[in-house]
C-alpha cells in the first residue's frame, strides 16, 4: 500500500488555476520527486496535503486513512511533516528551544524522553555543536538543517520538503543529500519538491512532474529525464 495517495486534486485562486486534477502514489520507504517550472503548483500541492490550503476538489489518504481539508495540526500529528520554501525558524531562540518547541508540538510529546528525542534528532542533522546558539546567527543552509531537525523530533513517518537546497551552499548541499538517504534507509518516506536536478535524480526513484498546474508525466528518473514533453516544459520556461 503507498504511504501517500492524491486522487483528482484540484486549487483555484481567484481567477488561477493553481492546481487541476492532480493524482498520484507515493511510496512507503523511498524518496519521490515533485517537479516542474516555477508556478507548476508544487507548493500549493504540498500546501493541501498539510491542510494549510482547503482541497477544491479530488481526495488524499495518508496510510489508507483519508486526510483531505483536515485540518494542518492534525495531519502533523499523524505523521507527515513538512518543511517550507522559505525556512521558517525562530531566529531569536536557540537551535535547542526551537527544538524544544517543535517536540512539545508533536503527537506524543515525551515528558521524560523529550531531551533524547531532540538530541536524536540535532544528531541527525549533524548540528550538535550550534545546540546553544541562535537560529538567526546560523547560514542560511544551517537554518533549513534546524527546521528540518524540527520536524524529525515530532518523529513523521512522511516528510515533505519544499526546496531543501534552494539558495544552499554545494558544501550543504551534499551533507543534506546525506541526511536525507540516512533518513530513507531508516524507513522514512520523503516527497521532496526541488529545482536542482541532480539532487533529485539522485535521491529519487521516483519523480512526478507538474507543468501549469496539470500532471505532465510520472515516473523512474530516467523515464523522466528522457521524456520529450518534460525536457520542453522545462526549457520552454527557463529559456
Ligand atoms: N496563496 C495564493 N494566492 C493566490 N495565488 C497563489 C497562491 N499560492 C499560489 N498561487 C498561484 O498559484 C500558482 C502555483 O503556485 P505555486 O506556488 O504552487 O507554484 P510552485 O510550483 O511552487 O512554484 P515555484 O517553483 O516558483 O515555487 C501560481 O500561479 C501562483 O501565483
Ligand atoms: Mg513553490
Amino acid at each position: 500500500m503507498p504511504i501517500l495517495e492524491v486522487s483528482g486534486i484540484g486549487k483555484r485562486y481567484g481567477g488561477i488555476v493553481a492546481v487541476e486534477d492532480v493524482s498520484f502514489k507515493v511510496k512507503r520507504g523511498i524518496a519521490t520527486g515533485l517537479i516542474g517550472p516555477n508556478g507548476a503548483g508544487k507548493t500549493t500541492v504540498f500546501d493541501m496535503l498539510t491542510g494549510m490550503q482547503r482541497a477544491d476538489r479530488g481526495s488524499i489518504r495518508f496510510e489508507g486513512q483519508t486526510i483531505t481539508n483536515l485540518a494542518s495540526h492534525k495531519i502533523s500529528r499523524l505523521g507527515i511533516g513538512r518543511t517550507f520554501q522559505s525556512v521558517r525558524v525562530f531566529g531569536n531562540l536557540s537551535v535547542l528551544e526551537n527544538l524544544n518547541i517543535a517536540e512539545a508540538n508533536s503527537a506524543a510529546p515525551a515528558r521524560h524522553g523529550a531531551t533524547d528525542r531532540v538530541h536524536r534528532a540535532l544528531a541527525l542533522v549533524e548540528m550538535e555543536e550550534h545546540a546553544g546558539k541562535p537560529a538567526g546567527a546560523l547560514s542560511y543552509g544551517q537554518r533549513k538543517l534546524v527546521e528540518l531537525a524540527m520536524v524529525l523530533v515530532q518523529e513523521p513517518r512522511l516528510i515533505m520538503l519544499d526546496e531543501p537546497v534552494a539558495g544552499v551552499n554545494p558544501g550543504l548541499v551534499e551533507r543534506l543529500s546525506d541526511i536525507l538517504r540516512r533518513l530513507i534507509d531508516s524507513g522514512i518516506s520523503l516527497l521532496l519538491v526541488e529545482h536542482n536536478i541532480r539532487f533529485v535524480t539522485g535521491l529519487c526513484d521516483h519523480i512526478v512532474v507538474l507543468a501549469a498546474a496539470r500532471m505532465l508525466a510520472d515516473g523512474t528518473p530516467e523515464e523522466i529525464m528522457r521524456n520529450p514533453d518534460v525536457l520542453e516544459a522545462f526549457l520552454g520556461s527557463d529559456h
